[in-house]
């Protein structure tokens, strides 16, 4: 089983994928694996989003598919059932934690104050996704909680893009970021998946 630094490890940039039609999940997916970004978040935003899981669990096995915006311990078991091989939350949750401990589902909680990071450090979690980046003063923020706190390192997410990630990418606790961009809704809907590889190459070969 891959710890949540594996994944985060696998590419600068994680995709956060908010998916509307389960048909795309594949191609998407693939899209993204070819060029170079391996861990995906599918984000529990959409009533496909568990079948979206499923299908690029069984169909991409170069993927590391993961699912995002869990927000209770039901959401954790219906993921894990359906393949989802780490988890993300957009808060820090004791009872998402220990559902996603007892079901053997790394996790990115997220958080967004030191009281919040330290809750996570004293569970023995040292990666944290800092959410949502931008809105919570970004890149200044992770500088400053770089010394206190110390040996934590963040996944920012929220409001990123190609233009602003190296900044984040720069920073010595930060160990990738999540981002939407690299799957832009209207590439999807064509079905653009030139395009899609093309954003994710260059996502890929950020930091
Ligand atoms: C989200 O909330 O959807 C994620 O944090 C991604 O944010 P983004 O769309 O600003 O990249």
């Amino acid at each position: 089983m891959m710890t949540i630094e594996d994944v985060c490890r696998l590419a600068p940039v994680v995709p956060v994928l908010v998916i509307d039609d389960a048909e795309t999940a594949v191609p998407l997916a693939q899209a993204l694996v070819a060029g170079g970004l391996r861990a995906l978040e599918i984000t529990l935003r959409t009533p496909v989003a568990l079948d979206a899981i499923r299908r690029v669990a069984d169909a991409v096995p170069e993927a590391v598919v993961g699912v995002g915006t869990l927000m209770n311990a039901d959401d954790v078991r219906a993921s894990v059932a359906a393949g989802a091989r780490f988890g993300v939350s957009p808060g820090f949750s004791a009872r998402i934690l220990d559902a996603a401990d007892e079901a053997g589902l790394p996790m990115l909680p997220g958080v967004a104050t030191p009281s919040e990071a330290m809750a996570a450090a004293e569970r023995g979690m040292s990666v944290l996704k800092f959410f949502p980046a931008e809105a919570n003063g970004g890149v200044p923020v992770l500088r400053a909680w770089a010394s206190p706190l110390a040996g934590l390192h963040f996944c920012p997410t929220g409001g990123i893009n190609a233009a602003t990630a190296p900044d984040y990418l720069a920073l010595p606790n930060v160990i990738c970021v999540g981002g939407s961009w690299v799957a832009p809704e209207r590439a999807v809907v064509q079905g653009d998946w030139d395009t899609v590889t093309r954003l994710a190459a260059e996502a890929g070969a950020l930091g």
